[in-house]
């Protein structure tokens, strides 16, 4: 009995073809491993005859060779069809082209900004788009009905006219001063919104960088020398500023800035509208009763600020003559600009 069921084994084993790993394993686990159907018939051998335990032997042998040497012809041709299957790219192929991102203009310009001012020790701050009427105006002398909030078209947020997208970053001013003492030198970038008709020359959401510096013995003239040097460092050191008296409910005196044209160099474009000159700022020295709103002390001292249009900026900078451009995302008018590597 022993012997048929070896010998069936063997024929098995002799006729068993596994074609892929799988069956590979699946054949190994059958008769070589372990627990395999080799190892019962090994243990058979007690119940054989002792003059016929050398024959059962060899025959048992017989099986465990075919049944290993099978395994490793198989698993061997399997492991070099898997390698050749395997493709070896083209070391020598041209590299395929990386494409390059790109910074936004916006971007450029309000870097550029932020970094003159970080070089005369402004700290950059941030507020929050989405923001109370207090911040944006009340605190800034526009209470309820001041005609200076009809200036500026304001999205209110639907069904709460106390929450507004700010109009201006003029409202970080506000936040800053009231959780920060001064001395401050602080600047804030950042986006702002107007419902105005969008047209080549206005959008209904723009960028501002705002600057603040209250101090003790803050005046007028550090204003001016503050804006110079700014002035000279983004247009070129030939620039001269100039400031128009103005109004701005919370600065008092006000002014707008005039940097000399550097696309003519004063001598008269359509850029500067033949005048040599182009608006870029507004600033004044902040008003008395903005300060007392946010708790400083209006005795020991005194502050300016100013605010500054970003896409204007980039606009000269670029001579980019439609302000829509920079905000439709267009790659081939935003690959232009300056790579980010
Ligand atoms: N917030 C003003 C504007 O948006 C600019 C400004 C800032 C003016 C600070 C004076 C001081 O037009």
């Amino acid at each position: 009995m022993p012997f048929d069921k070896a010998a069936a084994l063997l024929h098995e084993v002799e006729n068993a073809n596994p074609s892929n790993a799988e069956e590979l394993e699946q054949f190994r686990i059958k008769y070589i491993g372990t627990k395999g159907a080799l190892k019962d018939i090994f243990a058979e051998i007690k119940n054989i005859e002792p003059a016929r335990k050398g024959e059962f032997g060899q025959l048992t042998n017989k099986i465990k060779q075919t049944a290993e040497e099978k395994f490793h012809r198989i698993k061997e041709k399997i492991e070099e069809e898997a390698l050749s299957n395997i493709v070896i790219p083209d070391l020598f192929a041209p590299a395929e082209p990386v494409q390059n991102g790109s910074r936004h203009p916006v971007a450029i310009m309000m870097n550029r900004i932020v970094e003159i001012f970080l070089r005369l020790g402004f700290t950059v701050e941030e507020g929050p788009e989405i923001e109370d009427d207090w911040h944006n105006f009340s605190a800034l002398g526009m209470p309820d009905d001041h005609p200076a909030r009809d200036m500026q078209d304001t999205f209110y947020v639907a069904h709460d006219p106390t929450h507004l997208l700010r109009t201006h970053t003029s409202s970080v001013q506000i936040r800053v001063m009231e959780y920060k003492k001064p001395p401050i030198r602080a600047i804030f970038p950042g986006r702002v919104y107007r419902n105005e008709t969008i047209s080549a020359r206005a959008h209904a959401q723009f960028h501002q960088v705002e600057g603040l510096y209250i101090g003790e013995n803050v005046s007028f003239a550090d204003l001016q020398q503050t804006l110079l040097h700014f002035a000279k460092e983004m247009f070129g050191v030939a620039t001269k500023i100039r400031l128009r008296p103005s109004f701005f409910p919370f600065t008092e005196p006000s002014a707008e800035m005039d940097v000399s044209c550097f696309i003519c160099e004063a001598k008269g474009c359509n850029v500067c509208k033949q005048t040599g000159w182009v608006e870029i700022l507004g600033c004044g020295m902040i008003d008395p009763v903005v300060l007392e709103n946010c708790g400083i002390d209006t005795e020991k001292y005194t502050g300016f600020a100013f605010g500054m249009g970003v896409e204007r900026q980039a606009m000269l900078q670029y001579r980019i003559n439609d302000i829509r451009l920079l905000f439709e995302n267009d790659v081939r008018f935003l690959r232009q600009f300056e790579s980010t590597i």
